[in-house]
C-alpha cells in the first residue's frame, strides 16, 4: 500500500512526547512489511535539523487556500530515520512554524488548519494517489473534512483516511468562525452530527470532526479505547465515539526498538543486554557520577521518571513519590519539563531544595540523550498516570531493564503486569501496579517494590531480565494497522463496485 501520514512531530527530529515516537516507528515497520510510506511535516524552526539527510527543496511550490487567498508553499524533502518526509515551509506573513516551539501558539488552530490544507494540497499537486491517508491528533484533524468537502471531488479520490487520536485531553477547539480560514464551511460543518463541540455549542471541534469523517478512528490502547467511550473518560466525545463504534478501536503502540535499544545505544557509556547485565550496572555508576549523586551504596535503588509535568501525569504523586523514596532510602532522577508555567515554577522550587542532595535530583528539561542514560541507569521507573492513553515510557523502562510501577490506567493497564497478581499468567507479570490515584496508592506499589528489590535479589534480577526480553516491537500492532488499512480499503471498493 501507499501510506501517508500527515502529522505534527517525528522522531528524533521533531518530538514533544510519544506522538513523534509513533510516527516514526509505526512508520518504519509499516516500511519493513514493503509498503510505501511517506510522512508530511511542517517545516519547523526548532527542528532537529541535524537528524534529516540529504534536505533540499523540490523546484515547485505548491499554492494552498487560507483566509481568502493563496499562498506559496516551498516544500522540501528529506530522510529521517530512513523514511521520506516532505516539509511543508508556508510562506505566509504570519510565519507559522517559525516560532521556536511547536505548540502553544495563540494561533495553533490557524497554523495547524493551514498546514493540513497545505499538506493536501500537495499531495492532489504533487499527483500523489495514497491508499491511506493517515493522520494523527487535533493538529492534522482537519484533513478528514478537508479531503471529503475538497479534495477528494477535486480528483485526490483513492484514498481512505484513518485518524489516531493519541490523547483525547487535546481536540483543538475553537469559535466555529475560525473554521472558514481554512476553507471548510463553518455553517455547515457547525451541527452536532458533524464538528460542533458537544458542550460549547459556538465551537467546532477538530476531533469530533476526524471522529465523524475518518474511515477508521484508531486510539493508542484498547483499555483507553474503552474509557474515553465513557462520560467520565471521553472529556466531551463519548457520545461521538458511541456513534461511530464500528469504526473505532483501540490498538496498543509499540516502541522502536532500534532506536530504544541497550545493546546498541550510542547515548549509553557502556551497552548491555539481557545475558549481560554488567554494563547496565556501569550506566548507574557513571549517571549517578555525572548527575552527583552519591556512589556510596551501590545497592540503593534508582528510581526514574521521565515525563511531561501536565496534570495527566499525576505530577502530584510524582512529587509525593521523591520524598517517600527518599524515606526509603532510594534514590530518585526526574527528568521532565511541563509547559504548564505553574507546574514548571513548583518543581524548579523542590530542585533547588535538593540541588546538592546526594540522593535526588531534578532535571528540568528535554534532553533527549539523558533520557537514555536514566532509563539505563534506574533499577525502577514510576508512570503515576491520572489517565494514560498509551504510554511508552514503561515499555521503553522494561527494555533497559528498569522495573515499572504504574497506575493502572489506559495503556499501563495492557503493559504492566503486577508481580503478584494471581489472576494474570505468570510468565507476563513485569512491574508493580495501584489503582487509587492518591498518596496511599502509590506507597503501597512503592513499598512491594523496594521490598522485592532489597530481600529477593536473584528473582529481582530475573523479573529484569524477562522484561528485557519482553516483545514491545511496533510488528505486531503495525498489522493490526495493516489489517484496518485492508479492510478500509477493500469495503470502498465493494462499495464502488
Ligand atoms: P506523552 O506522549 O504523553 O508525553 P509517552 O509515554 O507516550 O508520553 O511518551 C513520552 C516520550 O517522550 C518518551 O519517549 C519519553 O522518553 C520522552 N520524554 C518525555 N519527557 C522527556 C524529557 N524531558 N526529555 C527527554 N525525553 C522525554
Ligand atoms: C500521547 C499520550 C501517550 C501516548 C502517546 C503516543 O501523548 O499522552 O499516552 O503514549 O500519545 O501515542
Amino acid at each position: 500500500l501507499y501510506i501517508v501520514h500527515i502529522a505534527a512531530e517525528m522522531a528524533p527530529v521533531a518530538k514533544v512526547g510519544g506522538l513523534g515516537d509513533v510516527v516514526t516507528g509505526l512508520g518504519k515497520t509499516l516500511q519493513k512489511k514493503g509498503h510505501l510510506v511517506e510522512i508530511i511535516l511542517p517545516k519547523y524552526d526548532c527542528m532537529q535539523y541535524d537528524g534529516i539527510y540529504d534536505l533540499r527543496a523540490l523546484d515547485v511550490t505548491v499554492e494552498s487556500y487560507f483566509d481568502g487567498k493563496l499562498f506559496q508553499n516551498k516544500i522540501w524533502v528529506g530522510t529521517v530515520e530512513g523514511l521520506p518526509v516532505y516539509f511543508i515551509e508556508p510562506h505566509h506573513p504570519n510565519k507559522f512554524f517559525w516560532r521556536g516551539q511547536y505548540y502553544g501558539e495563540h494561533d495553533d488552530f490557524k497554523r495547524f488548519s493551514f498546514f493540513s490544507r497545505a499538506a493536501l494540497e500537495f499531495l492532489l499537486q504533487a499527483g500523489k494517489k495514497p491508499d491511506i491517508i493517515h493522520c494523527h491528533d487535533w493538529q492534522t484533524a482537519f484533513v478528514a473534512p478537508l479531503y471529503w468537502d475538497l479534495y477528494a471531488p477535486k480528483g485526490l479520490n483513492s484514498a481512505r483516511i484513518c485518524f489516531t487520536c493519541h490523547n483525547f485531553e487535546y481536540q483543538g477547539t475553537a469559535s466555529a468562525s475560525e473554521l472558514a480560514s481554512c476553507g471548510l464551511d463553518a455553517q455547515e460543518l457547525n451541527r452536532p452530527d458533524r464538528m460542533q463541540d458537544n458542550t460549547a455549542h459556538d465551537s467546532v471541534n477538530p476531533v469530533k470532526g476526524a471522529i465523524v469523517f475518518s474511515n477508521i478512528v484508531t486510539t493508542v490502547s484498547p483499555t483507553y479505547a474503552q474509557e474515553v467511550r465513557t462520560a467520565e473518560g471521553g472529556k466531551g466525545l463519548h457520545s461521538t465515539l458511541n456513534s461511530h463504534s464500528r469504526k473505532f478501536m483501540g490498538i496498543l503502540n509499540g516502541i522502536d526498538t532500534d532506536a530504544w535499544n541497550p545493546a546498541t545505544d550510542n547515548f549509553l557509556k557502556v551497552q548491555y543486554s539481557a545475558n549481560d547485565m554488567q554494563g547496565k550496572a556501569e550506566n548507574k555508576a557513571a549517571t549517578r557520577r555525572n548527575l552527583g549523586l552519591s556512589s556510596a551504596d551501590d545497592q540503593r535503588p534508582l528510581v526514574g521518571c521521565i515525563t511531561r509535568l501536565v496534570p495527566q501525569k499525576g505530577v502530584h504523586l510524582i512529587k509525593h513519590a521523591i520524598y517517600r523514596t527518599l524515606e526509603m532510602g532510594g534514590q530518585f532522577v526526574l527528568l521532565g519539563s511541563s509547559p504548564v508555567l505553574h507546574i514548571q515554577r513548583e518543581f524548579e522550587g523542590i530542585a533547588n531544595q535538593f540541588q546538592n542532595h546526594e540522593h535526588i535530583r531534578l532535571i528540568l528539561k528535554y534532553d533527549e540523550s539523558l533520557s537514555h542514560a536514566i532509563y539505563a541507569a534506574s533499577d525502577m521507573f514510576i508512570i503515576p498516570s491520572i489517565f494514560e492513553p498509551c504510554g511508552l515510557t514503561q515499555m521503553i523502562a522494561m527494555r533497559y531493564g528498569s522495573v515499572p510501577i504504574a497506575r493502572k490506567t489506559g495503556g499501563l493497564n495492557d503493559s504492566v503486569f503486577d508481580v503478584n497478581e494471581e489472576t494474570i499468567p505468570n510468565q507476563i507479570r513485569n512491574g508493580f501496579t495501584f489503582t487509587t490515584p492518591d498518596e496511599q496508592g502509590i506507597n503501597g506499589a512503592l513499598e512491594r517494590a523496594f521490598n522485592f528489590y532489597k530481600n529477593n535479589k536473584e528473582s529481582w534480577k530475573q523479573l529484569v531480565q524477562k522484561n528485557m526480553n519482553i516483545d514491545f516491537s511496533w510488528d505486531s500492532s503495525a498489522s493490526r494497522y495493516e489489517e484496518l488499512y485492508a479492510k478500509s480499503i477493500s469495503r470502498a471498493r465493494a462499495q464502488a463496485s
